[in-house]
């Protein structure tokens, strides 16, 4: 369903970064969490005060961002993970390897319920990254966050 990441490496001639590669993986996850960093920065949080970025990467290595966006009815409110993973599947990617979360506290922030069901329905056994702005607090897959998942199988 999800996680159909090249497994190539560094094509030793070329001297060119492969983004299968270590280096470049490490280059990608950089990038992704600097993505959800700066997307963070546009968080509509005007109520809770918690900002949340969030940074999606797709099968063919684009980025795809996100950020809470409440609303003063509150039950309204989108979390960024689903505004990324809506804003991917409205782009047109359908194949996802892995997404950056940054919130603000120290503690690991994982996806609330909501979410998980989303990201189920959408990436698969995703790999989850958490993130504060000083660094990584966490990491998962979805099948960790939600196991006996209802999805479409369920409906068969
Ligand atoms: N929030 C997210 O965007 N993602 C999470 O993983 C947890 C919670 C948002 C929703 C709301 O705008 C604020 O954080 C406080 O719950």
């Amino acid at each position: 369903m999800s996680d159909s990441r090249g497994q190539s490496g560094r094509d030793p001639g070329s001297g060119i970064r492969d983004p299968g590669s270590a280096a470049g993986q490490d280059a990608k996850l950089h990038a992704l969490m600097d993505a959800a960093r700066a997307v963070r920065e546009h968080a509509h949080a005007d109520y809770s005060g918690f900002k949340v970025g969030a940074a999606v990467e797709t099968a063919d290595g684009t980025i795809v961002t996100g950020c809470n966006i409440e609303n003063a009815t509150y039950g309204l409110t989108v979390c960024a993970e689903r505004v990324a993973i809506f804003k991917a599947i409205s782009e047109g990617h359908r194949e996802f390897r892995r997404m950056v979360v940054v919130a603000p506290p120290e503690a690991p922030t994982p996806p609330c319920g909501a979410c998980r069901q989303v990201l189920w329905e959408f990436a698969g056994d995703l790999e989850l990254i958490l993130a504060n702005v000083k660094g990584e607090t966490g990491r998962h897959r979805m099948s960790e966050l939600l196991p006996q998942p209802f999805d479409s199988r369920s409906l068969k």
